[in-house]
């Protein structure tokens, strides 16, 4: 798992003034709404004081309200009040909690998991088809939907781009047994934080709906064009798929949000150019789940659980080398120091002593506060961790 990304956590309309818990790179986020401004607020799920869940508290107006000793954190993580305090009592600076950069778009709400300064942010995904939507007069048609993994998210990242399981996995769906064959391709890469691979592909005669329309439109498989496929990642979590049917095109992004290391939560929406009524979304809806279903099957099974570091540890063929170059892409990003370890995670069936979280920007901005920080962070930057081992850490509750 990556720290230094945007992470879609949670479909926008899903997130309110009542505060909720998410679990998301082994760690609590609390996400609410601000009751008068309406913004995203995502802190770290863990008082400082005894380790309580926020998202069990209240709000007070902007403020998330404790449900232990009622101690109350700004939007910034700041605690600005502790009920038990005698009056002129201060609070210590070190009361506070992580809080991440929040971003609303395409229907999502998206976290910035990482303590990079803004400049230096890997940027949000693009997905034009969302300028596109029918509601504001365009082409594209979206449903959206989840769907729950019990399979590490970079099994589930590879699945999506890999071309040649699709007539095993999907055989009579879109992938053809009598047709296997991946044709070469080149790679592309948009950007230095995405890679897709464009074939293409003969899938089999389509069943219901679809298979009705290319009916009426005399549409005869035999002669039928390819279907032109693009499949690719998108750091750090995200799968698109562009497949260009002779009715319309599809497209889908897959948001794999790691939850630990052994399951995966995808929120998913689906566009399309054709069948753009309502009546149609249940059918698009149900053929998305139908793939999860199968992939699933499959997938969940794979061993070693975690995808190896070593690049010889499994056997690579050509049609794999989208796979290969996420491979070492990765391994890119974890010489930088942005990959997480099981260490880091507060979830799971052991019980700890310690909690780490993941650190936020605040952490940086201030390395005199970073290093009187309650919750340590594994995986934090040099210059923090070279600043705590300078200065002393042993702030009383009376200090300021
Ligand atoms: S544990 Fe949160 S106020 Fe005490
Ligand atoms: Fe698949």
């Amino acid at each position: 798992m990556l720290k230094n990304f945007w992470y879609a956590v949670e479909f926008s309309d899903k997130v309110t003034t009542k505060p909720a818990r998410l679990t998301v790179l082994g760690q609590y986020l609390v996400v609410y709404r601000t009751p008068k401004q309406g913004r995203v607020v995502a802190l770290s799920d863990l008082c400082v004081h005894r380790g309580a869940a926020l998202s069990g508290g209240w709000l007070n107006d902007d403020k998330i309200v404790c449900p232990y000793h009622g101690w109350e954190y700004e939007p910034d993580g700041r605690c600005t009040k502790i009920p038990a305090n005698l009056p002129g009592r201060g609070i210590p600076k070190k009361a506070r909690v992580d809080s991440y950069p929040v971003q609303e778009r395409y229907g999502f709400v998206w976290v910035f998991m990482g303590d990079l300064p803004e400049e230096e942010r890997p940027p949000m995904p693009v997905w034009p088809e969302f300028d596109d939507l029918v509601e504001n007069g365009g082409k594209f048609r979206v449903v959206t939907g989840e769907f729950l993994w019990n399979a590490n998210y970079e099994r589930i990242l590879e699945n999506g781009c890999d071309i040649a399981h699709a007539p095993f996995v999907h055989a009579g769906r879109f992938g053809n047994p009598d047709m296997p064959q991946v044709p070469d391709y080149e790679v592309e890469h948009p950007d230095e934080w995405s890679a897709f691979a464009t074939v293409d592909l003969h899938p089999p005669k389509p069943s219901g709906l679809w298979g009705k329309f290319g009916r009426l439109l005399g549409n005869d498989l035999k002669k039928r064009p390819p279907v032109t496929t693009s499949a690719g990642w998108m750091l750090p979590n995200m799968i698109k798929l562009h497949v260009r049917l002779p009715i319309g095109d599809m497209i889908i992004y897959d948001t794999n949000i790691p939850i630990d290391e052994t399951h995966t939560l995808v929120k998913w929406v689906a566009l399309r150019t054709f069948f753009t009524g309502k009546w149609a979304d249940k059918d698009a809806i149900n053929r998305t789940l139908r793939i999860f279903y199968e992939d699933a099957a499959v997938v969940d099974k794979v061993r070693p659980e975690l995808l190896p570091f070593d690049l010889g540890a499994e056997l690579h063929i050509k049609s794999d080398i989208i796979a290969v170059e996420y491979r070492r892409r990765r391994q890119e990003l974890a010489d930088k120091g942005w990959l997480l370890n099981e260490e880091d995670f507060i979830t799971g069936d052991v019980p700890r002593r310690t909690a780490t979280v993941i650190p936020s920007p605040a952490r940086r901005e201030s390395p005199e506060l970073a290093r009187a920080w309650v919750h340590k962070a594994r995986g934090e930057h040099p210059t923090v961790a070279a600043a705590r081992l300078m200065g002393a850490d042993d702030e009383t509750e009376e200090s300021k």
